[in-house]
């Protein structure tokens, strides 16, 4: 099998470095990069904006299935446009940070953005059906959040779990989202890290391999050993049979 078509999923907590590693390794072979925790962030935004409480789950579920939203996979550049609007700087707010949890265990806006996530994994792989014709020649994508290597795509040719300790997740966070790494900006992280995968975990196994899985433990590796390791895994794959 070639790179060519080939579906990688890639899971992990927050702060395993998995969209980092994911854009990178996408780049690296030129397949598509889907974010899906970016779904979940702009139908967050969505329905915050609409005014409506995130607790009313018939009512947010509605929202999200009409929210109109145009995704972008190419990893140099991925958007989310909704409604017209490029909400790519938005959703990574602390406000959808912190709110994002009560629209993404919705389980109705789950099966919503799941439906979404395979048709996108579908048209990039080349797999998109129209009438009963499957396309060939996708150029392959990598999707990763959650439930990926789970319940959106089981059947990835690759699967991967990146996982990380809770002191070098902490790490990463704090650097990315305050700059430094300190005692405040820790404790600041700590409450949104923890709390947002303690309410996530609820929904969908994120901290251990399902059977096929192959998990990289990333916390003594460097983002590039990282990457090399994820592009080894793929390689390996698209040069089997
Ligand atoms: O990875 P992230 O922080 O951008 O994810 C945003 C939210 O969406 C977070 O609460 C986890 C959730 N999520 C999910 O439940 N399933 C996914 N496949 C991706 C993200």
């Amino acid at each position: 099998m070639s790179v060519d078509g080939i579906v990688v999923a890639i899971d992990g907590p927050s702060g395993s470095g998995k969209s980092t590693i994911s854009r990178r390794v996408a780049a690296h072979f030129g397949l598509g990069y889907l974010d899906t925790g970016a779904m979940y962030r702009a139908a967050a935004w969505w329905c915050i904006r609409a005014g409506v409480d995130l607790d009313d789950h018939s009512t947010v579920a509605q929202l999200v299935r009409e929210m109109p939203l145009e995704i972008s996979t190419d990893s140099a550049h991925p958007t989310f446009i909704v409604g017209g609007e490029d909400v790519g700087v938005v959703i990574r707010s602390t406000e959808i940070s912190t709110r994002v949890s009560a629209v993404a265990t919705n389980l109705d806006v789950r099966a919503e953005l799941q439906r979404r996530q395979r048709d996108v994994i579908a048209a990039e792989s080349g797999q998109a059906k129209t009438g009963h014709q499957a396309h060939s020649g996708g150029r392959g994508v990598i999707a990763e959040g959650r439930d990926i290597t789970t319940v959106v795509a089981p059947d990835a040719d690759v699967r991967i779990l990146l996982l990380a300790d809770e002191e070098a997740r902490l790490a990463r966070r704090a650097r990315e989202v305050h700059g430094t790494v300190d005692e405040v900006s820790l404790a600041a992280t700590r409450d949104q890290v923890i709390r947002r995968d303690a309410d996530d975990s609820t929904v969908s196994n994120f901290t251990t391999a399902a059977d096929g899985v192959i998990s990289v433990d990333t916390s003594a590796l460097t983002l590039e050993e990282a990457v090399a390791t994820v592009q080894e895994i793929v390689s390996a794959a698209s040069t089997r049979s």
